[in-house]
């Protein structure tokens, strides 16, 4: 049985003072029995996060790296850093830095290499745009990322990863995709994971929903067989968090 995991993406939010604030108010409320909780924050909260949450099982990402070991790169931050500062988590090949920061695959996947050899679990991130949905290309387009950002990385290592399903349209949007949408292309991530490595892979790797998840819609997503947590952008932000973490406990 996979353990659920829920993810905050606070994105470009949050100054440390603010920070500090949401951690302590959230803080109390959560526990990481029956589910694994994690932030991930922007880079100048990072340590704030591990200083306050020290103790708590709540672990701590990033929203991004670089691929680089170190040097001329101004303005990143390389994975050492992160390891470092006791960061266990990156979200990579997030849909905002692919068509913001024109992130494409090649990159995505030489970031995801990184982070493995560093010890630092990634979240890679997938997902469709609208007009790939009507246009019927949606599982076809996933899986193409799918095969290229995991390109060289092992079987083991999928199976301690975890994966975003997050449709472009979704995010942000107050658009949530049902839970039968969502469902159908976590499902097909996984099958896509056992015909890339093999089954007991595929049963390991947790795939979660990310898109508008918020206190409502979250329940229904829980029930699905394939859908083993989300990544919540907007609601972590606030006490709601808490009642997403909670409806993922029920159906843990
Ligand atoms: P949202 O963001 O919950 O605000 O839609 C999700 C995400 O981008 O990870």
């Amino acid at each position: 049985m996979r353990k659920k995991i829920i993810a905050g993406n606070w994105k470009m939010n949050m100054t440390p003072t603010e920070a500090r604030d949401l951690l302590e108010l959230l803080k109390p409320s959560l526990d990481t029995k029956d589910v694994d909780i994690l932030f991930c924050v922007p880079a100048i909260d990072l340590l704030i996060a591990k200083e306050l949450l020290a103790g708590t099982g709540i672990e701590v990402g990033a929203q991004n790296m670089y691929f680089e070991e170190k040097g001329a790169y101004t303005g990143e931050i390389s994975a050492e850093m992160l390891v470092d500062a006791g960061v266990s988590y990156v979200i990579l090949g997030h849909s905002e830095r692919r068509g913001y920061f024109k992130e494409d695959d090649e990159m995505i996947n030489k970031k995801v290499c990184k982070a493995f050899e560093s010890g630092i679990i990634p979240i890679l991130c997938c997902g469709e745009s609208m007009e790939q949905r009507e246009e019927g290309i949606t599982l076809e387009f996933i899986r193409d990322q799918i095969v290229k950002d995991l390109a060289g990385v092992t079987k083991d290592q999928v199976a301690r990863m975890i994966i975003a399903y997050e449709p472009i349209w979704a995010i942000g949007t107050g658009k949530n995709a049902t839970s039968d949408q969502a469902e159908e292309v976590c499902a097909a991530i996984r099958k896509e994971i056992a015909r890339l490595y093999d089954d007991d892979t595929a049963q390991s790797v947790r795939i979660q929903y990310g898109g508008s998840v918020k206190s409502n819609n979250a329940p229904e997503l829980f029930t699905k067989a394939n859908i083993d947590g989300a990544l919540v952008g907007g609601a972590s932000l606030r006490s709601e968090f808490i009642q997403i973490v909670n409806s993922a406990k029920e159906n843990s």
